[in-house]
């Protein structure tokens, strides 16, 4: 392992706890120590690369713990692979993914999870972790998650929306949240009433009702807290955490914020399509809003300041991307004359960092907590702190110079994600990583990538780290 020494000077360093003019000297792939900018120690130390982070953030590389590279749906797959999907990760300042490896319906969880290893080993540009989505919860399975656990694959993702693909019933749910109250693993719950939202489509489609902004229609605001609220119930009479992925309304939100009343172990994500983009998307016209289907769908406007409030307050705790990319062309247009037939999914893992830099600057959050949502709780949420999400001696030097005052303009034709359309297309941006370090090593320079496929390790995760 190479020992070679870094040094970044000058800048704030900006942790979930704490905002410091600190230098931070890094050794091969860690960070070594802090010490106040100018001091005796910082001005002590020699290193063979030197990076002035003057009038710049530094901040722990972000922790995406929602991406679905490469995933199989509706007939297609996500137009990201691991190593372009990683790379606009890595642009963005993001430098670890938790992607979701997929177990199909009569395959066991294994198959499932050597088939992702195999997608992602020696493609990442960046560090990634696994998820493991069950479709098919059997006696066999339920012993399989504990010895995923052991390798580090600790969070199953359970679907109470699709049926016929993802799908769980409740007596399938009730086990798995067994298990993971016995082994340690935590269950992420997408939270909707599949079967209800089903029939909702069908009398859609039959009332000729075919364009984009049905598919928000159908999938209602009462489905969704609905089945947070049933998926609740089910984690309490297991003794199970719970851990709700992109929660998109206010109803949703009620049911998590009761729960967390009750000091249950209950945790909100959401992402942030539903913090910036909304319904009037969807409606676009000439199919355009086909580019915003994803589930849960996007919601009226007024949602955005209640998911706000509860990023403040903490009923939500983690904003992910949700990255699920389908191009307009050719894949998108699956769906022309029949929403159903879109498929789900919105790009955004290069964007999210900058998006939470914006709210910051909108006044909806502090510099301190845009880390902690998108970096430091993530990490511990998923078993990665303190190795990920922070700035702390021992910590891995996945860290990001990022320059606040830098402006641009989001658009396709420059972003790095393999898709192509921006769900952000023309939007003003303030502030973007310049410089982006993943274990020590430069994968952006000057904004640009100058890392490689396979620099990026398979990271086994502990349990989470938030559990009371
Ligand atoms: O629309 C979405 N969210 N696509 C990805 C799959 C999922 O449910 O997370
Ligand atoms: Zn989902
Ligand atoms: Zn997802």
């Amino acid at each position: 392992m190479s020992h070679e020494r870094t040094v970044i000077r000058g800048g704030l360093v900006i942790t979930a706890a704490d905002e410091v003019h600190a230098d931070v000297l890094v050794e091969g792939e860690r960070v070594v120590a802090l010490a106040a900018t100018g001091s005796p120690a910082a001005q002590a130390w020699e290193a063979e690369r030197v990076i002035d982070a003057t009038d710049c953030y530094v901040i722990p590389g972000g922790v995406d713990a929602h991406t679905h590279m490469e995933l199989p749906f509706g007939g297609t797959a996500a137009s990201d692979t691991f190593e372009t999907g990683t790379r606009a990760a890595a642009v963005g300042g993001t430098t670890t993914i938790v992607d979701f490896a997929v177990q199909s319906v009569g395959h066991s969880l294994r198959e499932g999870l050597d088939a992702w290893h195999a997608k992602a080993q020696g493609r990442c540009a960046i560090d990634y972790g696994f998820h493991m989505i069950m479709s098919d919860v059997t006696e066999h399975v339920l012993k399989e998650m504990d010895v995923l656990v052991e390798e580090g694959v600790t969070s199953f993702k359970l679907f109470m929306a699709y049926p016929g693909v993802f799908y769980s019933d409740d007596g399938r749910i009730l086990r798995a949240m067994q298990r993971s109250a016995a082994n340690g693993g935590l269950i992420m719950m997408h939270a909707e009433n599949g079967i209800a939202i089903d029939v909702l489509v069908e009398q859609a489609l039959a009332a000729g009702h075919t364009d984009p902004r049905y598919h928000g229609e159908v999938r209602r605001e009462l489905l969704e807290a609905e089945a947070t609220h049933r998926a609740i119930q089910l984690a309490r009479v297991a003794g199970a955490p719970l851990y709700v992925v992109h929660v998109s309304c206010e109803q949703a939100v009620n049911e998590l914020a009761q729960a967390r009343d009750l000091g249950l172990n209950v945790f909100g994500e959401t992402c942030p399509q539903y913090l910036f983009l909304s319904t009037d998307n969807l409606a676009e016209p000439d199919f355009e809003g086909a580019k915003y289907v994803c589930s849960t769908p996007l919601r009226p406007k007024e949602h955005q300041a209640v998911l706000w409030r509860a990023l403040r307050t903490n009923d939500l705790s983690v904003v992910s991307t949700d990255h699920c990319p389908f191009c307009f062309v050719g894949q998108k247009e699956l769906g022309r004359g029949d929403f159903s037939k879109i498929p789900n999914g919105l790009p955004g893992v290069e964007n999210r960092m900058d998006l939470l830099h914006q709210a910051v600057l909108d006044g909806h959050i502090s510099r301190r907590r845009w880390i902690e949502l998108a970096c430091a709780t993530p990490a511990r949420m998923f078993g990665l702190y303190p190795r990920k999400g922070t700035i702390a001696p021992g910590s891995d030097a996945d860290i990001v110079i990022f320059d606040p005052h830098e402006r641009y303009v989001m658009s396709a034709a420059t972003h790095h994600m393999n898709v192509d359309y921006s769900a952000y297309e023309g939007r003003q941006m303030t502030g973007r990583a310049r410089t982006v370090l993943s274990r020590g090593t430069p994968v952006v320079d000057a904004g640009r990538y100058v890392g490689h496929a396979g620099h990026g390790t398979f990271l086994p995760r502990s349990t989470s780290q938030y559990l009371i």
